[in-house]
């Protein structure tokens, strides 16, 4: 079976309904930024139809899955089990479904926190999850506010800022990959000016 048939035949099976429209309208998304920025249009199918498909295994599945996998995790991760569904993902891409493109495992791999080594079509996965418009955590017009700046690494930028807002309103600590990226991100931005 092809790729493509593989994955929306898994998603399908695994996820609800509302999850399926939350994944496809990320798609969406991710494929406008994709074509925006140049990037591969098949992989950012890929890697926004598949970010999801392990979201809604139960704690303990996803645990067992990361210690039988071997699969490196963040102490974010550990402490928060459902984040685990971002490595289960991305593990099961390349193992089950024969993907074999590393910058889909990082996108993919990542889209939960961030980190430096998720590349640009892991920026756009993570801004596409974070304002599809089914989202309600986001104000249309920070949503359009976003989209309209120039760079994927802008966004990127603009989104942390949101969130590192929002996790100190309520006295939670960053996790330090995304905080690393922010600061690489930073500092590119400095020197582009
Ligand atoms: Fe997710
Ligand atoms: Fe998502």
């Amino acid at each position: 079976m092809v790729l493509k048939e593989a994955v929306e035949q898994e998603i399908t099976r695994e996820l609800s309904p509302k999850r399926l429209q939350h994944t496809r309208s990320t798609c969406q998304v991710c494929l406008s930024l994709a074509e925006r920025f140049s990037l591969d249009a098949e992989a950012a199918w890929t890697a926004s139809m598949w970010h999801d498909s392990s979201r809604e295994w139960d704690i303990r599945r996803l645990t067992r899955y990361v210690q039988v996998h071997q699969l490196e995790i963040t102490s974010l991760e550990r402490r928060v089990p459902m984040l685990l569904h971002a490595p289960a993902a991305a593990f099961r891409l390349s193992q089950d479904l024969g993907c074999s493109s590393t910058e889909v495992y990082q996108a993919v791999r990542w889209h939960t926190t961030g980190h430096t080594s998720m590349g640009s079509l892991g920026y756009a996965l993570y801004v596409a999850d974070f304002l599809e418009p089914g989202r309600t955590h986001i104000t249309g017009r920070d949503r359009e506010r976003i989209l309209s700046l120039d760079s994927l690494e802008a966004m990127m930028l603009e989104i942390y800022a949101l969130q590192f807002a929002y996790f100190s309103g309520k006295d939670i600590e960053p996790e330090p990959e995304s905080l690393r990226l922010y600061h690489k991100l930073s500092i590119r931005g400095d020197q582009d000016t």
